[in-house]
């Protein structure tokens, strides 16, 4: 699949990180876009810069994925625009560190609303136009994490296995409709979100991290290519293996100690 001078492409969580680099790649690519953020001021930088490099639209929509009814008001107020969304990348996402009976159940049930349920409002929004138009797709972002349990990030991990099932589910029912579906899977990456994780916290373990950038090309070549699964670099890869190779209690064990460091 190419991308298309008409094509317009919504990200969420496009005010930092990989959904940032998401953003940059797609409209390198010539893609319009529509970026979606709580924060509205990163939000329009981006806009002004990638207008002034590449001459596509950009559209900023300020939004708080938390809230249920978000979705369905992204979802008209790109309708009453009069935009068509081809490609819906659901990048926006957190987690927080701790043991789920000590950590506030409103925050980490937010968690849920931003990494599933906005996830699958927006997908059921705009898939059906997309199978109608036969071309498309989806690609979400899940995680390393959504391979294995996670001990003191219980619910950051259980929502990403929620992603990974839900997106290979979506690119199988999708064979042969025009419309790709990936997901994309990094390790540690250099952004905000081990800061929002650890919320008081003021160490972190040093561990090897990939660029966002890095990250960001890799999921778009995943994604044009139709590949259904892309784990972006070679160490995270090998890390892959440690849940095939050891069993379940080994890895929950071995996950909660790299958790209990960070
Ligand atoms: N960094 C890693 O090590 C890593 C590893 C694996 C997977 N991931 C996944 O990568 C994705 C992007 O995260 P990142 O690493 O780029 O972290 P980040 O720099 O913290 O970016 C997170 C993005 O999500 C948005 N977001 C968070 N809560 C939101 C809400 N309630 N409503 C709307 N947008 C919200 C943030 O925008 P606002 O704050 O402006 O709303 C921001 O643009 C996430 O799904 C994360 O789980 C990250």
């Amino acid at each position: 699949m190419n991308a298309s001078k008409l094509e317009t492409v919504l990200i969420t969580g496009a005010s930092s990180g990989i959904g940032l680099e998401l953003a940059k790649c797609f409209a390198a690519e010539g893609s319009n876009l529509i970026l979606v953020a709580r924060n509205r001021a990163a939000l329009e930088q981006l806009a002004g810069e990638l207008r002034r490099q590449h001459q596509i639209e950009v559209h900023v929509l300020k939004a708080d994925l938390a809230r249920p009814e978000s979705a369905q008001e992204i979802f008209a107020q790109t309708g009453r625009a009069g935009l068509t969304v081809d490609v819906l990348v659901n990048n926006a996402g957190f987690g927080l560190h701790g043991e789920f009976a000590e950590l506030p159940l409103a925050r980490q049930l937010e968690i849920i609303h931003v990494n599933v349920t906005a996830l699958v409002a927006l997908t059921g929004l705009f898939l059906p136009g997309m199978v109608q138009r036969r071309r498309g797709g989806v690609l979400n972002v899940g995680s390393v994490a959504g391979f294995m349990p996670g001990p003191r990030m219980a619910i950051y991990f259980a929502s990403k296995a929620f992603v990974q099932s839900f997106s290979e589910a979506l690119n199988e029912e999708l064979r042969g409709s025009g419309v790709a579906v990936s997901v994309l899977c990094p390790g540690p990456t250099k952004t905000n979100f081990s800061q929002t994780a650890r919320g008081y916290r003021q160490h972190e373990i040093q561990s090897p991290k990939m660029s966002a950038v890095a990250v960001a090309l890799a999921g778009l070549r995943a994604f044009r290519r139709r590949q259904c699964v892309c784990v972006p670099g070679a160490l995270n890869k090998l890390l892959m293996s440690a849940p095939r190779l050891l069993p379940r209690a080994g890895v929950r064990q071995l996950v909660g100690k790299v958790n209990r460091l960070k």
